[in-house]
């Protein structure tokens, strides 16, 4: 089976889950973005972002540098504010600082530079946040970030300091510490563009794995090959909007819109 059917089989069974669980937001999008405005002075980044990212959906951003694609996505965990319109995640609204925080410790968020923390060891960098900011033990603590360096795939590596990893194994790190807090959504700003070719499939690989168990993603990303393999949606912006969204067949295949035809002849010519 491929990586994308069993990423559909396992969606619609999360979704039957929900459904028989009763869950209150069952079917309703995870993620909602309406007329999302934001301004940096006169200028404006985002200019009227409508977005609905169901459960389990992966969407990847696609779009030329400084078309907003990261103030997108930093805007939907509140690392920075927006201007106008509305964002809510599973129902809270981002606005008030006291809902920041509750949005933060379901978004998880990994960056082009992974982040770590370099005085901690790799098994210290993913336990920290559930000690601190979810109250768990740190024998709970410790047991969940083994759990999760092993599912990434760099157990062995638990008791080193982050510059003794390749880039790959710390974006692999900064993953399992984003999971550690159990985030219902993943964002992802361009993960693997600071890896050297050799290391970026392992990261993709991951991430992949991730999808198929049904995590729901907003991926920026410039590889088109997972875009392809995994997005349930690609979403293309330009100028600080969304200029075209569908599926991956029909990005790539058959873009409606002359900048988006203009954008993939460019990236897709390498
Ligand atoms: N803190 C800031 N202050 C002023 N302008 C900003 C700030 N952050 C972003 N911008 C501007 O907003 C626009 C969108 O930036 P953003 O970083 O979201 O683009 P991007 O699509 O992620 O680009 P890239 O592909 O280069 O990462 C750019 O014109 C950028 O210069
Ligand atoms: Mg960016």
């Amino acid at each position: 089976m491929s990586a994308q059917n069993r990423a559909a089989q396992n969606r619609a069974a999360q979704n039957r889950a929900a459904e028989n669980a009763g869950a209150e937001n069952a079917g309703a999008a995870l993620i909602a973005l309406e007329g999302v405005e934001k301004h940096f002075g006169s200028f404006k980044a985002l200019r009227g972002v409508d977005l609905d990212v169901a459960r389990g959906e992966v969407v990847v951003v696609i779009g030329p540098s400084g078309s907003g694609k990261s103030t997108l996505i930093r805007c939907i965990n509140g690392l920075e504010a927006h201007d106008a319109g509305t964002i809510t995640v599973d129902g809270i609204r981002i606005k008030d600082t006291r809902d920041l925080a509750e949005v933060r410790r379901e978004v998880g968020m990994v960056f082009q530079q992974f982040n770590l923390f370099p005085e901690m060891t790799v098994l210290r960098n993913v336990t920290l946040a559930p000690m601190r900011v979810r109250g768990a033990s740190r024998k709970m603590a410790i047991d969940i970030a083994r759990r999760l360096l092993d599912r990434v795939g760099i157990l062995e590596q638990a008791h080193k300091y982050p510059e003794e990893l390749s880039g790959g194994q710390q974006q692999r790190v900064a993953i399992a510490r984003a999971l550690a807090m159990e985030p219902k959504v993943m964002l992802f700003d361009e993960p693997t563009s600071a890896l050297d070719p050799e290391m970026i499939n392992e990261v993709l690989d991951v991430m992949k794995d991730l999808a198929a168990q049904g995590m729901t993603m907003i991926v920026v990303t410039h590889e088109m090959g997972f875009a392809r393999e995994v997005a349930d949606r690609v979403l293309f912006m330009d100028g600080g909007r969304v200029v075209e969204t569908g599926t991956p067949e029909h990005f790539f295949q058959n873009p409606t819109e002359d900048r988006t035809k203009l954008f993939l002849s460019k990236i897709l010519r390498h």
